[in-house]
């Protein structure tokens, strides 16, 4: 088995996920970059490997059973575990999300990236990440989930949306159980929130660069073992349900 670190990050090809296999990487750890896409895919790793990251290609598309379970066996053959998984993989689903017009694709769309393949690629991944000796669990949430943001007088609340914050709020809501399950183990799993940064989700609409964003992963990714579980953290802090 190796000695270094072994991560994976999903969703690692552009945006805030490639800033925080970069910033892994940084930490001298081996990073798979998860990505559906070959040519997307092997960019990235041949990026991150330019600037000294110890990064491999895993061909993974969080929607579909297959591709996931083959990333896991590449991972299984290339490292023998996995130490720290972060699900970073999320789409909007398409705008605009009125809830009074919405499409139910759209709502599927949202919740099978968003929350079922959270589910998929970790529960494909538990059996390495528990041969790990401090694995963690990091899944991209947003402070658009948030309902306790959503329904406060005054605060930044992003646009309506009936697909995109809802499924943040349903990913919150798994963690939480994921949580309760793992707590007698020595996994944590926590939902972190980038803040508001310029990628292609938004339009590059964003205020925040993605390695802005990626801080907060990075630093759920390298909790210690006496770390929080079940929490959902931004740069400052706790974030309310
Ligand atoms: N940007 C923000 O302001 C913001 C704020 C709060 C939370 N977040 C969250 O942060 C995470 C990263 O977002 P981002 O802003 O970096 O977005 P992004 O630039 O659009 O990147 C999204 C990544 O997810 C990948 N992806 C989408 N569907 C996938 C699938 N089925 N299988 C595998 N990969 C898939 C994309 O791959 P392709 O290139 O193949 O499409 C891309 O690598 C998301 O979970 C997002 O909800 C972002």
């Amino acid at each position: 088995m190796s000695e270094r670190t072994i991560a994976l990050v999903t969703g690692a090809n552009k945006g805030i996920g490639y800033e925080i296999a970069a910033g892994l990487g940084a930490l001298g750890w081996s990073v798979g970059v998860g990505a559906r896409d070959d040519e997307r895919r092997e960019a990235a790793v041949e990026k991150l490997r330019a600037a000294g990251v110890d990064a491999f290609g895993v061909p993974l598309d969080v929607t579909d059973d297959a591709s996931v379970t083959a990333a896991a066996g590449l991972i299984e053959e290339r490292a023998g575990r996995l130490d720290v998984l972060v699900n970073n993989a999320g789409v909007t689903g398409g705008m605009p999300q009125t809830p009074t017009t919405v499409d139910p694709a759209t709502m599927r769309a949202a919740v099978e990236t968003n929350v079922i393949g959270v589910i998929r690629v970790t529960n494909a991944m538990l059996p390495l990440l528990r041969r790990s000796v401090s694995p963690r669990i990091v899944n991209m949430s947003s402070t658009v989930g948030s309902l306790t943001r959503q329904t406060t007088p005054g605060a930044e609340t992003g646009p309506i949306s009936a697909a995109y914050a809802p499924s943040k709020t349903f990913l919150n809501a798994v963690t939480v159980q994921y949580a309760k399950e793992l707590r007698d183990t020595n996994i944590l799993i926590n939902a972190g929130c980038p803040g508001f940064c310029a990628t292609d989700l938004n339009g590059f609409r964003g205020v925040r660069t993605p390695e802005q964003g990626a801080a907060i992963a990075i630093r759920l990714a390298t909790l210690p073992d006496d770390g929080p579980t079940g929490g959902f953290f931004d740069d400052s802090g706790v974030v309310p349900w």
